[in-house]
């Protein structure tokens, strides 16, 4: 990902994102910056670029030839997604860093004086942000701030260990407390739960932990929060059927978009996937109306609603077998040599999952993102698994000369081990035609639900066949 930033005091943006974490991403090329002095762009031979607002006031204003001027030059052409950083722009939210982290590129506008001349900014700016309830004497910091908080949501930029997606504002509430040695200092103690190497006890007592303090400190979260409980509670009475909607918003994944009369529709921005649930034929209408429009999928819990999104113009891309599963017990793993996959084994995924080549952008997020595991023997990689970005298991694949070994038994047994340590409950979707793989979801004990789902493409078919 590119940022440019356009600034009177590019050196002020380049220093200070030079050290720690975002300055190692740059210097590996995984993010790129670009600041750029609006001064250079400036007419006057004093490279002046302020001049006095018309009707009076206080303070002068940049004026708009040498901000467009510079604008231009970095757009080189395209219309670039541009943020002008103001008091006066929407809140600055991890929901915005996640979207704007889908840009290839993005282009910070930083103001200085009293702001910039109204008419360049409506013709160039497409998201005015605000970082706080506060006025700074310049655009910068806000820049620096949000360039932070795009960049970690950028694949690769933190380590495997620390995927951003997983913590995702840790589920809508703010992060419990963390400690460290020496076990007592000052006469106080580490909490005793955290030293009994109980991951479910530590799991739970930092949830508590969360939902007390955000009880306490941002009552505006605490309110999404319980809204979010109180469904997954309805939601549970169907689990095996509705799972993938009760992980997405247990896992801090999920907008709910609208329920009604057991009506649902919960949107997961990350992997674009809208999720409809219906409980009266009678409502498609209504459902389809409430949901996202064009995100890259539908996952439909009902056939009426599926043949509905039909009549729309949707595709269907296939119907599936929900296998989940339910117990907190870690999986036995036969098979030793399975670890993390990375980048340089993209070539190897790609060469064996989907067709011609046209996953590989998205096997290489998935890889960064710490989500793929393969099985190694002493001359590489046999095969892989992984989680897609809706958070079910899938990528099984394993080498001919290799099948039949149990080596898929370990692979999903390994990536269902690590699905438990971070509490989520493991379920993935099989097409009903892929009998290997439903033999294999039996094999390892899963749970079938009752009733099939129905995955449709976001865009009308007659989007899909354009150029
Ligand atoms: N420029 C000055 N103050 C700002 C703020 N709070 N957010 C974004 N940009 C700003």
């Amino acid at each position: 990902m590119k940022f440019h930033v356009l600034t009177l005091f590019p050196e002020m943006i380049r220093q200070g994102l030079a050290p720690s974490i975002i300055g190692r991403a740059l210097e590996k090329g995984i993010i790129e910056l670009n600041a750029v002095d609006i001064r250079d762009y400036s007419l006057d031979k004093h490279r002046k670029v302020d001049d006095y607002p018309y009707g009076g006031g206080a303070g002068m204003l940049m004026q708009v030839q040498p901000v467009y001027d510079a604008w231009q030059a970095v757009c080189g052409g395209k219309k670039l997604r541009t943020v002008y950083v103001t008091p006066q722009g929407v809140p600055f939210t991890q929901k915005l860093a996640g979207d704007m982290a889908k840009e290839e590129e993005l282009v910070i506008l930083c103001g200085h004086y009293e702001g910039i001349d109204q008419r360049v900014l409506d013709e160039v700016v497409t998201d005015f942000v605000s970082i706080g309830d506060y006025v700074l004497t310049g655009g910068e910091l806000p820049a620096m701030v949000m360039i932070d908080a795009v960049s970690r949501l950028v694949p690769g930029v933190l380590g495997n260990d620390a995927s951003a997606e997983e913590e995702s504002f840790f589920n809508d509430l703010l992060e419990y407390p963390h400690y460290s040695r020496p076990e007592v200092w000052h006469g106080k103690p580490v909490p005793e739960v955290l030293l009994t190497g109980n991951h479910r006890r530590v799991t739970e007592w930092r949830l508590e932990q969360s939902v007390e303090k955000t009880r306490r400190v941002r009552p505006d979260l605490f309110a999404k929060y319980e809204e979010k409980q109180k469904l997954l509670k309805a939601l549970s009475k169907d689990k095996r059927n509705m799972i993938p909607i009760m992980e997405s918003l247990s896992r801090g994944q999920g907008e709910i978009l609208y329920q009604k009369d057991g009506d649902v529709v919960v949107y997961a921005p990350f992997s674009e996937v809208c999720m409809l649930a219906l409980s009266n034929p009678a409502n498609c209408e209504r459902v389809y109306q409430s949901a996202v429009k064009h995100p890259a999928w539908y996952l439909v819990f009902s056939r009426e609603m599926k043949d509905y999104l039909l009549q729309q113009g949707h595709a269907l891309w296939g119907e599936c077998f929900q296998y989940l599963y339910t117990l907190r017990q870690t999986m036995p793993v036969a098979y030793k040599q399975i670890r993390s996959l990375t980048i340089e084994d993209l070539p190897y995924v790609n060469a064996h999952y989907g067709q011609d080549g046209e996953e590989e952008e998205y096997l290489a997020e998935r890889i960064l993102s710490g989500a793929m595991y393969g099985a190694y023997d002493e001359q590489g990689l046999i095969g892989f698994i992984g989680c897609h970005n809706d958070g079910s298991m899938g990528f099984l694949f394993v080498e001919e000369p290799h099948r039949g070994k149990g080596i898929a038994v370990s692979l999903e047994s390994f990536l269902i081990n690590r699905q438990l340590e971070r509490g989520y409950i493991p379920y993935c979707h099989v097409r009903k035609e892929n009998t290997a793989s439903l033999h294999l979801q039996e094999k390892l004990g899963l749970y079938r639900a009752g009733r099939p789902v129905w995955w449709v493409f976001g865009s009308p078919e007659s989007e899909l066949t354009k150029d």
